[in-house]
């Protein structure tokens, strides 16, 4: 018993140094615990304590009532539990999707520190109650970071940004918002990889992958980020890094919600002014003139790292736009690299010189809250046939709903040049098994957005109709690139296998070593686990 008391209270302070230490049952759970400063005398002893998990039996909603008292009684100020309550009302509607909204948890905890968040993570173990983690809460789909019934950890207290001493670092609680980090490092003229958009979470943008305007430069966020605190399935708050547990260091970078709950990003920074972006609009009859340009700004990306561009074909008002949203990573006006895009005329044209929290404000006015969303995705090899091919589709397909409520279709594609490939290389590569072998690549981001549940199965079908055909025609010409990104994969698509075998069973290896009772996997089920199947196996249909 004594021996079992230190080892927890070693546990709660932090010194765990190996991954042994699992805890298998109700009472070296209710020590750690203790160890974190609960008075665990305070808990009802019921016969279901205890965690189940060990058993194989899985999370059970009705065993969240009790739970949630108990964080009530413990957390007062921290438990939202008042499923009709205004506050919880409010709560809900703080997700960006009208799915994840209409997913009521049976209580939301606040932690504001990581013991706080390991508390939480052993009492759901304890009580045996399915959770989800919500940071920025953009993630798309129901489940994603929301959870029917269950225990939804919020870490939007988790919001502190501090710089170390000479400014290279930026420590960034993981439930902050990219537009208070950008705002807080402005005044030192330095930034940090990461989101483009105001609102976006750091947690689920950073853990998934996180593409960024100054991803030719730097890499994507995930690559940037220096260590991670987090609080693993045992509740010992750990550093995560190239010399400590760098394997789990390496299932981060991409691996999404499956090893960990992350309460603290290091990042690196570098030396951010203001830049040169905005939307250029043209009209249908430049969409094929739109195709060959961006086409040719894929083939010269990676000659200007300083330059990042989305591209949008999208359904407004009966017409078919494109929009290309450029972006500069310094004040240059219309560098060379933009030309061919500047020099075509333009419906609307709002390039100008900001400051980067500037530009995600601006970016968060096309994408509001509360509409239904999907976004589906897929990478092929750059060429000007496989463009065509997408846009074709794209605007052939999405005709299917043009008399959908609220109706906002987008085909935006991005380059993942080899700069990027190469940047994703280091301090042992992440785990998204890309490289600069693949060459330049393609990234398609089907987003849709619409505002009635009676139309989702006419809309789901055309999106999974549109990846489908796309990866038919992708294998068919040898140009299909077997990698689905994340953050904009949806419910149907199986992220972590695309990540390459051999990257796949590593995913499933490191998860056991700090997992081994694979809490992650059974008590949180939300968003890409680590199995074959995609979270909703049912392929959408309309018929
Ligand atoms: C308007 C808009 C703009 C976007 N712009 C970009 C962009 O510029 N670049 C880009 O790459 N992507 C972009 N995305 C996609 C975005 O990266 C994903 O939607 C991402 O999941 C959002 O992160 P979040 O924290 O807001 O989401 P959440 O829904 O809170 O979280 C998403 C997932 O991550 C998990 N998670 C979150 N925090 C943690 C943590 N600390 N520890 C463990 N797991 C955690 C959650 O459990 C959940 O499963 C954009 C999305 C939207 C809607
Ligand atoms: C809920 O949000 C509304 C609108 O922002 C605000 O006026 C109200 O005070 C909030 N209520 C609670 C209980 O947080
Ligand atoms: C940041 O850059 C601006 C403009 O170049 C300059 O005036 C200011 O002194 C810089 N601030 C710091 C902290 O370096
Ligand atoms: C601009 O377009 C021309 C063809 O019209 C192409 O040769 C050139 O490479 C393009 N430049 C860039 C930077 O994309
Ligand atoms: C832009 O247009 C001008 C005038 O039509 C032309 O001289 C110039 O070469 C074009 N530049 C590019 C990059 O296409
Ligand atoms: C949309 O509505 C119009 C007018 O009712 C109708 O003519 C058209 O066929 C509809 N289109 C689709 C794709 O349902
Ligand atoms: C996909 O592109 C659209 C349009 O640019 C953008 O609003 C949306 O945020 C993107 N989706 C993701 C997941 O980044
Ligand atoms: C899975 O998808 C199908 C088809 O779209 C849908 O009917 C079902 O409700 C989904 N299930 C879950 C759990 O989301």
């Amino acid at each position: 018993m004594v021996s079992a008391l230190a080892a927890a209270i070693v546990l709660g302070l932090g010194l765990f140094n190996g991954v042994d230490a699992q805890l298998t049952t109700a009472a070296e759970i209710k020590q750690a615990l203790q160890a974190n400063g609960l008075d665990v005398s305070k808990l009802p002893s019921t016969s279901q304590n205890g965690i189940a998990a060990a058993s194989g039996i899985n999370a059970a909603p009705q065993h969240c009532n009790v739970l949630c008292s108990v964080l009530a009684g413990f957390f007062p100020d921290q438990t939202i539990t008042s499923q009709e309550s205004q506050l919880f009302a409010n709560w809900t509607g703080s997700f960006w999707s009208q799915q994840q909204e209409a997913t009521t948890p049976r209580c939301i905890f606040q932690p504001s520190s990581s013991i706080e968040v390991s508390s939480g993570l052993l009492l759901a173990q304890l009580f045996t109650c399915p959770f989800a983690i919500k940071s920025g809460g953009h993630a798309a789909f129901s489940g994603s970071s929301s959870v029917q019934n269950g225990l939804n950890i919020d870490l939007s207290k988790l919001n502190a940004i501090t710089l170390n001493k000479d400014h290279s670092v930026a420590s960034i609680g993981a439930g902050n918002r990219w537009v208070d980090v950008y705002n807080y490092l402005q005044p030192y003229n330095i930034s940090v990889v990461g989101g483009r958009v105001s609102d976006i979470g750091v947690g689920g943008l950073t853990t998934g992958g996180g593409i960024s305007f100054f991803s030719q430069i730097y890499g994507w966020a995930c690559d940037n980020v220096v260590n991670y605190q987090v609080v693993l399935a045992s509740g010992a708050v750990v550093n995560v890094n190239p010399s400590s547990n760098p394997d789990l260091y390496w299932a981060l970078r991409g691996g999404g919600n499956n090893f960990a709950i992350v309460t603290r990003f290091d990042l690196s920074t570098h030396s951010q002014g203001s830049l040169w972006s905005g939307s250029l609009i043209y009209t249908p009859d430049k969409s094929t003139q739109m195709i060959d340009i961006f086409y040719n700004y894929g083939v010269n990306a990676a000659s200007d790292p300083k330059s990042a561009v989305i591209m949008n074909w999208a359904y407004a008002e009966g017409l078919f736009l494109s929009v290309a949203d450029l972006e500069y990573a310094d004040s240059t006006v219309n560098p060379p690299i933009f030309q061919n895009f500047t020099n075509v005329s333009t419906l609307e044209n709002t390039m100008a010189v900001r400051t980067l929290p500037e530009v995600t404000e601006m970016f968060k006015q096309s994408n509001p809250n509360g509409l239904r969303e999907s976004y589906w995705t897929a990478t092929f090899t750059l060429t000007k046939d496989m463009i065509t091919f997408l846009v074709n589709t794209f605007e052939e397909e999405s005709s299917r709903a043009v008399n959908a409520t609220g109706y906002t279709p987008a085909l935006v594609l991005q380059i993942i040049s080899t700069d990027v490939l190469t940047q994703m290389q280091k301090n042992g590569g992440n785990a998204l098994g890309l490289s600069p072998s693949d060459g330049t690549l393609l990234l398609l981001n089907l987003s849709f957005m619409w505002g009635d549940i009676a139309d989702d199965n006419l809309i789901l079908d055309i999106l999974g109709s549109i990846t489908s055909k796309a990866i038919a025609y992708g294998k068919a010409n040898g140009l299909y690139k077997e990698y689905l990104y994340m953050n904009y994969a949806s419910q149907y698509q199986a992220v972590l296998p695309s990540y390459g075998s051999a990257n796949f069973a590593r995913l499933q290896s490191v998860s056991k070593k700090y997992d081994p009772l694979q809490v992650f996997q059974r008590l949180e089920p939300g968003y890409f686990k680590l199995t074959e199947q995609p979270p909703n196996a049912t392929y959408p249909s309309s018929s």
